[in-house]
């Protein structure tokens, strides 16, 4: 297992507890899509396992190694892409990187994968929001990571966009095959994209379900098994509204 959660829970000091008691594990390669309403505790559960945020209990393996002694081999992506101002397309790319020069191919070669070729000495103030999110996947994956974390990452966007976007890390996922974490609030983006969905509840979240999707890829966006799946993660989530 690429990642390993036993009974991890993420007190605060000031006594707030960001989700409890939560297990569950990944195999290398699976795209898993973490659901819940907001404030349950899954953005600092990514944050956790990317070894940003260390004061957990319970155990989160990664690669064999506790996540708050290991944070190597894994990128993060966000919402917005957090690019660097000053920094043309290219250089936000390799930020971070040790040896630039000799990366500067690979991030040549990532910008053309991800439909900016052209864009490299462009500042992000000349890019659309697709487009810089664009660089933010390039630059994510960069170093190659085995764990890739997503946060909403194309939740900002417009719904074609999305889609776009959701297509072109499929096509990375499938040359990389990176195991990915998705946190998302679009129930069909989980659908569409991921192996597993874990669904939590609550505040301090907990893990209350885990949806196997077993649907080969491409998926179709207008899938009749995924529709189900969609009713069942609402009434899981106390979010469908029936008609009387
Ligand atoms: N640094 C912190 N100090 C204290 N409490 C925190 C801190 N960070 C997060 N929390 C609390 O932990 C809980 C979970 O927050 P988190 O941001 O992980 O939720 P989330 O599921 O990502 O929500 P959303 O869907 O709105 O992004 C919230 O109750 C929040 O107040
Ligand atoms: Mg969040």
């Amino acid at each position: 297992m690429v990642l390993s959660v036993e009974r991890a829970t993420r007190k605060f000091e000031n006594g707030n507890v960001a989700f409890r008691n939560i297990s569950f594990s990944a195999k290398n390669g699976e795209i898993i899509g973490l659901i819940g309403t907001s404030g349950c505790g899954k953005s600092t559960l990514l944050r956790t396992v990317s070894g940003l945020d260390q004061n957990y209990e319970g155990s989160i393996l990664v690669e064999g190694k506790e996540a708050r002694d290991h944070n190597e081999n894994i990128s993060f992506m966000f919402q917005e892409p957090r690019l660097m101002p000053w920094l043309a397309v290219i250089e936000n790319v390799l930020f971070g990187v040790k040896d630039r020069v000799a990366n500067e191919q690979s991030a040549i070669q990532l910008l053309e994968q991800v439909g900016l070729k052209g864009f490299e000495k462009q500042y992000p103030k000349e890019l659309s929001g697709g487009m810089a999110q664009r660089v933010a996947i390039a630059r994510a994956l960069i170093t190659s990571p085995h764990i890739l974390l997503l946060d909403e990452p194309f939740s900002a966007l417009d719904a074609f966009t999305k889609m776009q976007l959701q297509d072109l890390l499929l096509e990375v996922w499938e040359q990389k095959k990176a195991t990915m974490l998705v946190v998302t609030h679009d129930i069909d983006e989980a659908l569409y994209l991921c192996d597993r969905i874990l669904i939590f509840r609550g505040q301090p979240g907990e893990l209350c379900e885990e949806i196997v999707i077993d649907r080969p890829r491409p998926r179709s966006r207008g899938d009749e098994e995924l529709a189900k799946e969609k009713k069942r993660i609402l009434s899981l989530l106390n979010l469908e509204k029936v008609k009387s």
